[in-house]
């Protein structure tokens, strides 16, 4: 009998030993302390051993039974703590790998040079309008010092919708609306969209103005001329200069038109300003009286300056971009460049 029980216990051990799983465990536990397991089924068979035989043979099946017991719960232990190791390994994440990038959007070139135009112009004291950008003849021309039939009208290619109704060819349709309704003093830049009939790498049917308006008591060209300078000092650079030359608006009486430095050769001279050192940005002048009087301002009492420009002009040359067409065009390999 002592034979069989080691031959039992060998065998189960072997078995433990050599299991790799606690799956392969919970089958051994099964075969040997199972309900019909080999040890199991020796323990019921006491009944008949001899009653003399009985107390040496119990003692030597318990420490079978014990043997088995201690190995399996040692080796089930082991095992467990293997497979969680494991577990938690396979499951394991890596919290340092990059994230996939999201897409964020930019603002548009034309936007970023509005908000940085509107930041300098209310640092000197001008407040933002806007107006619409269908307009009455009357504000867009008439008031303007521009009756129907002016040879001036030629200047602008003009969208009209009726006799009456058209695209507004220029911010200053503003200036009219502005006057007609403000009294003085006024501080008023308008930024906004424009349209003409005119199509080439420098103009576009649809683009978009900055208007500047002051009037005041002894405003003069000098107000006019400082404002300016400020202007393209922030907008440009610090050593940007500014020059007026005579020129011609109905609306203005004198008129000038205005010139800085070349922002990319700083004067030197290059492929930007042609060579010449500099390039026109705007049309300006002294609100002319008539127009003042016509929008119901005493032109005895006050005198005003005006300026206007293209915000796509500032940006093309602040970006040095070469074709105007690429401000409307929405190619995102372009756009994406003004972060
Ligand atoms: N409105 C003029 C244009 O579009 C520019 C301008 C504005 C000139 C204000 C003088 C004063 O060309």
């Amino acid at each position: 009998m002592k034979e069989k029980l080691d031959l039992i216990k060998n065998a189960a051990l072997k078995k433990i030993d050599d299991a790799v799983s606690t799956a392969e465990l919970n089958d051994v536990r099964v075969k040997y302390l199972g309900k019909s397991g080999e040890i199991s089924m020796i323990m019921r068979d006491m009944a008949n051993v001899p009653k003399e035989e009985r107390p040496a043979m119990g003692k030597l099946v318990n420490e079978l039974r014990f043997a088995v017991e201690g190995a399996l719960s040692e080796k089930t232990e082991f095992l467990a703590r293997k497979e969680e190791e494991l577990r938690l390994k396979e499951e394991e994440i890596d919290v340092t790998l990059p994230v996939k990038g999201r897409k964020i959007g930019t603002l548009h070139p034309l936007t970023l040079i509005k908000r940085e135009l509107i930041d300098i112009f209310v640092g000197m004291g001008f407040s933002v309008d806007e107006g619409p950008e269908i307009e009455s003849d009357l504000f867009n021309f008439q008031l303007l010092n521009i009756p129907k039939d002016h040879p001036s009208r030629d200047m602008q290619d003009t969208f009209y919708i009726n006799e009456n109704v058209v695209l507004r060819t220029q911010t200053s349709a503003m200036q009219a609306r502005i006057m007609t309704t403000t009294k003085p003093p006024i501080r008023v830049v308008v930024p906004g969209k424009v349209y003409r009939s005119d199509d080439d790498a420098s103009h576009s049917p649809i683009f978009n103005q900055f208007e500047g308006l002051a009037i005041d008591k002894h405003i003069t060209m000098g107000d006019l001329q400082g404002c300016l300078q400020t202007f393209a000092e922030k907008i440009f650079s610090k050593d940007t200069k500014v020059r007026l030359r005579p020129s011609y608006f109905p609306f203005t009486e004198p008129s000038v038109e205005v010139d800085v430095t070349c922002s990319m050769c700083h004067g030197k001279g290059c492929r930007v300003c042609k060579g010449t050192g500099w390039v026109e940005i705007l049309g300006a002048g002294i609100v002319n009286p008539a127009v003042l009087d016509m929008c119901g301002i005493d032109s005895k009492q006050y005198s005003g300056f005006a300026f206007g420009f293209g915000i796509d002009r500032i940006a093309m040359i602040k970006y040095g971009i070469p074709n105007i067409k690429l401000l409307y065009e929405n190619d995102m390999r372009f756009l994406k460049q003004f972060n």
